[in-house]
């Protein structure tokens, strides 16, 4: 079976035709990827803009899909068997709904001309649902339903969210936690804009705050959590010169839930950078100086997410990891994942020796639209291939697991 897929829920037009063999432990094997980035025409905004993103959207749809056709070996009109596409996906939610649309309109439009000798079902995709199905995408490989290890939980950091997915059986989601206000990554762009560095500001971040781990001097590494009067605060090294300049608060790290909140640490970014400026109003042209925010607010950040999936692994009993979304392709929270998930895999008394993490390869843990033909295919497998009418299909910006 062949699958077409669109996705056009943020700021990546992407088209991509997949081929499924097997319905238990099915193979996916990617024949044509197509994606387009609009980074650069965002950029000058800081941020995506819903508008432009539609437009672009509209005009990258057709051509795309002409090249992806191309890269397939199939024609705009598949009707031989072997030409056929059998399936579409398209993501109808969350994300910006006016861009949402035009990957809506696009696939409807095409499963009603390609469905004149045969129907073509038409499935719509939660676009979350995808990133957590995003680390199976292994070109050719079998994805083994039945060697999963449940439960899993899934840890989603994008542009949009921050999720805590608890999923018991395969393909039942439930949230546990999930951000109250700005998302990891929408916290990375904000910071990186106050930063003066450009948008999408999570790689450029990661950039600085690794130089400055690996920089000979640290002004502020490692350190420690402790209370002082009901607050938790950081404690540098001893012996790190300005460590008092470079606090930055942990949100809501010792709260009994799995919630998080990203906007306090960004204020407090800019506080800093405030404070920094009246001492010197060029501050920001100072690399070192803007390396050691970026480090000390990545830590800030990841030590956080650490924190609380690790509450989550231990209060649920979890056997697989995931991480994913545009921000698990940040290093410093890969490898601090992978410690944790070491540290509990090695206290036997938890009987959790098959603790696993899993992440996306770095080309799908932005957004893509092969996770969606994934996604698309077993969603359409569960609903028994009944698909809803194409008319239902809607944007949903706020679509939740
Ligand atoms: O999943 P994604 O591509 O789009 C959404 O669905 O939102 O995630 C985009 C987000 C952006 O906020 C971007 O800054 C962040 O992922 N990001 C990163 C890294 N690469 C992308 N954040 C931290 N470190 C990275 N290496
Ligand atoms: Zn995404």
């Amino acid at each position: 079976m062949k699958i077409l897929s669109v996705e056009t829920s943020c700021d990546e037009t992407g088209i991509s035709i997949l081929e499924v063999t097997g319905s238990k432990n099915p193979t996916f094997k990617v024949l044509a990827n197509s994606l387009n980035s609009q980074i650069k025409i965002h950029s000058p905004y800081g941020g995506v803009f819903p508008a432009l993103a539609k437009r672009e959207h509209l005009k990258n749809l057709p051509i795309l899909l002409e090249r992806t056709l191309k890269k397939a070996n199939l024609t705009l009109s598949p009707t031989p068997a072997k030409k056929r596409i059998d399936l579409i996906a398209v993501t109808s939610g969350p994300g910006l709904e006016p861009a949402l649309w035009t990957g809506i309109v696009f696939a409807k439009e095409l499963a009603k001309k390609w469905s004149a000798s045969r129907r073509i079902p038409l499935v719509p995709v939660n676009h979350m649902e995808g990133h957590i199905l995003s680390v199976f995408a292994k070109d050719k490989k079998e994805f083994q339903i039945d060697k999963l290890n449940f439960p899993i939980l899934s840890l989603l950091v994008s542009g949009g969210h921050t999720e805590l997915v608890l999923m018991k059986d395969f393909r039942k989601y439930k949230i546990i936690g999930e951000t109250l206000d700005d998302a990891a990554g929408e916290a990375y762009d904000k910071v990186a804009r106050m930063l003066l560095l450009p948008y999408p500001g999570g790689p450029e971040i990661s950039r600085l705050a690794n130089q400055a781990r690996r920089s000979s001097i640290p002004l502020l590494r490692g350190g420690s959590l402790a209370r002082r009067g009901g607050k938790f605060i950081h404690l540098p090294l001893k012996g790190t010169p300005q460590e008092e300049n470079f606090k930055l608060p942990r949100p809501m790290l010792y709260t009994k839930n799995f919630d998080f909140s990203f906007s306090g640490l960004k204020t407090a970014v800019l506080y800093l950078i405030r404070d920094l400026q009246k001492e010197n109003p060029n501050i920001l042209q100072n690399e070192k100086i803007k390396s050691e925010i970026a480090c000390e607010f990545e830590n800030a950040v990841v030590e956080t997410l650490v924190y609380k999936t690790k509450k989550a692994i231990e209060k649920y009993n979890v056997k697989t990891l995931i991480v994913a979304g545009g921000v698990s392709a940040n290093k410093h929270l890969k490898k601090e994942m992978q410690k944790m998930t070491k540290e509990l895999r090695g206290k036997s008394s938890l009987k959790r020796p098959c603790l696993s993490v899993l992440f996306p390869s770095k080309k799908l843990s932005g957004d893509n639209s092969i996770m969606i033909g994934i996604a698309g295919y077993f969603k359409y497998l569960k609903n028994n291939k009944k698909t809803t009418r194409a008319g239902n299909i809607k944007a949903e910006g706020g679509l939740r697991l």
